[in-house]
């Protein structure tokens, strides 16, 4: 059995999907849940969150294998094949699997491999580098027993993040409350579909080959990439942008989301705070944020000595319970048992 796979994709950045990532992953934790969070954007923000910069540069400058998913799937592109993951260990959990400004560099390699994964023959390498991530994933949660993988992804609709999404089970897409957000939406729904159903084309293709007989043990991801809902940022609302204008888009949002991602009917008259759709209206957390990026913690894990006092308490209790309903509302939606 794989471990289910949960991505956050949205091709708008700065609507705080590594964010949100980085919180789910030790709200997960927390509810003894174990988790293995990968940064597949080459920006590496995830990753620069969890870990301080010289344990980065520590693991940047050890070439050996492993140690980030670039040195994973790197041999692959010579004539070698994936490394299994170095898992870095945030305290007592969750796990890592440490991003790469290198990453960038297998673009091309993802790229040219999509058309040769639709060729009679010789497959096998096309295959396994489409896939690469999806191995390294499942490779990594085997060595801890994960029950699930949280994935964060830079934003764009280019190869790497067309793999980040063949191996994806389920997407949740944050957006903000903005024209930006909601015509990105509009691309979000269709391109999903696109890929999930090229991937289909290409599975097809492999499992009808001749090759795949010489493969047996060679297992490849289902491309389910289900939308399994939305979440709304507060905190990219100008602060001196009226609340009719945020009103104004955060209104739309049930009704595209319907359109363009589950292809139901629109529902105009649905609001945001009714919509079973929204997983989530994420807070402005403000100075709470610069907080426990210094403390290199979750909000939620601010205490009195970290500076958080008086009206900061509260805040750090409301965000606490807020992460946890979130938690609780995706892990009912995939059927993961806390
Ligand atoms: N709930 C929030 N309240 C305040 N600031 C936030 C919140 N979520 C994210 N941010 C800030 O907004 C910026 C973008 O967030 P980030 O998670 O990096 O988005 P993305 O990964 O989508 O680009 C960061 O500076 C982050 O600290
Ligand atoms: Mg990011």
């Amino acid at each position: 059995m794989s471990v289910p796979i949960l991505t956050f994709f949205n091709n708008k950045g700065g609507v705080g999907k590594t964010s949100l990532i980085y919180h789910l992953a030790w709200m997960y934790a927390s509810l003894r849940k174990r988790v293995v969070a990968i940064d597949l954007d080459p920006q590496a923000n995830l990753t620069a969150a969890f870990l301080d910069e010289d344990r980065i540069e520590a693991i940047w400058d050890n070439q050996s294998s492993g140690s980030t998913i670039f040195h994973c799937i790197k041999p692959l592109t010579g004539v070698g094949d994936i490394v299994e993951p170095v898992l870095q260990k945030i305290t007592s959990d969750p796990y890592l699997i440490p991003g790469d400004v290198d990453l960038s560099g297998f673009e091309e390699a993802v790229s040219n491999e999509w058309p040769n994964s639709m060729g009679d023959n010789n497959l096998y390498r096309p295959m396994r580098i489409l896939s690469s991530f999806w191995q390294v994933m499942q490779m990594g949660s085997e060595k801890i027993q994960a029950d699930i993988i949280l994935v964060d992804i830079g934003p764009n609709l280019g190869a790497i993040n067309r793999s980040a999404l063949i191996a994806t089970d389920y997407v949740v897409i944050p957006l903000g409350a903005d024209l930006f957000s909601l015509q990105g939406l509009k691309n979000l729904g269709p391109t999903l579909g696109s890929w999930k159903k090229l991937w289909q084309k290409r599975l097809d293709n492999w499992h009808t080959s001749p090759e795949a007989k010489s493969y047996p043990n060679f297992k490849l991801p289902d491309g389910k990439m289900e939308p399994i809902g939305y979440l709304c940022q507060q905190h990219g609302v100008r602060l001196d942008r009226p609340v009719k204008a945020y009103d104004k888009w955060v209104n739309r949002i049930p009704g595209i989301y319907r359109e363009y991602v589950r292809k139901e009917p629109p529902d105009h008259t649905m609001k945001q705070q009714n919509d079973p759709y929204c997983l989530l209206t994420v807070k402005h957390y403000r100075s709470l944020v610069p907080m426990s990026q210094e403390h290199r913690k979750p909000i939620f894990n601010l205490t009195s000595a970290d500076g958080a006092i008086g009206s900061h308490a509260n805040a750090v209790q409301d965000a606490k319970k807020d992460f946890k309903a979130l938690a609780k509302k995706i892990a009912d939606k995939i059927g993961m048992a806390l």
